[in-house]
């Protein structure tokens, strides 16, 4: 696999966790509570995978070589990519402030909705950018050995910020919820 592929393979996941929170979201948003549970994990698969993981892979690993490469463009991009991040992580504080209220009953249902739905439109929009632009380019400007270079400080990352297993314990999560939701995973 190069590194441009282990991207885009985690995004086919994050993509598959964001149509649960779509289905979650307006399900809690008609008032039913027991969705609170998905909200909760995928909360954590926000804040330890897809922050903790996918973004730092491409914050300290893919923009960094991208900028030492880039035209003022693919630089631009990259600062609006990295405003997304920012955003993301401003939104999953937010929803885990509105699912910890609903958690003790002093919560509201559409604002956790509304703040769950930000985010997955967010998200959305965020990977087809990556996806059909900023991954295009970085395949055309790359070379085999750069990608196989960026492949290994992508393993090498993971072994060291959320370490061994934890992935995997993630990619689990995410089948039984697809199952589940009758998503296909
Ligand atoms: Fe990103
Ligand atoms: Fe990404």
């Amino acid at each position: 696999m190069t590194g441009t592929e282990v991207l885009r393979t985690e995004h086919r996941e994050i993509k598959i966790m964001l149509k649960v929170c779509n289905i979650s979201a307006s399900r809690i948003q008609n008032g039913d509570l027991a969705e609170l549970d998905t909200i909760a994990k995928a909360v954590d698969f926000f804040k330890d995978f897809i922050d903790g993981c996918h973004h730092k892979k491409e914050e300290d690993i893919l923009f960094p070589l991208l900028i030492k490469k880039g035209t003022p463009e693919q630089n631009a991009s990259v600062s609006a990519l990295l405003d997304d991040h920012m955003q993301g992580r401003e939104l999953t504080k937010l929803i885990n402030k509105n699912l910890g209220e609903l958690q003790n009953s002093v919560g509201d249902t559409a604002l956790l909705a509304s703040s769950i739905t930000a985010y997955t439109d967010l998200l959305e929009k965020h990977i087809a950018k990556e996806d059909h632009t900023l991954f295009n380019i970085t395949e055309s400007i790359i070379n085999p050995d750069e990608q196989q270079h960026l492949y290994e400080a992508f393993e090498l990352l993971e072994e060291e910020e959320i370490g061994a297993g934890v992935h995997e314990k993630f990619h689990h999560m995410i089948h039984e919820l697809a199952h589940k939701y009758k998503l296909k995973g």
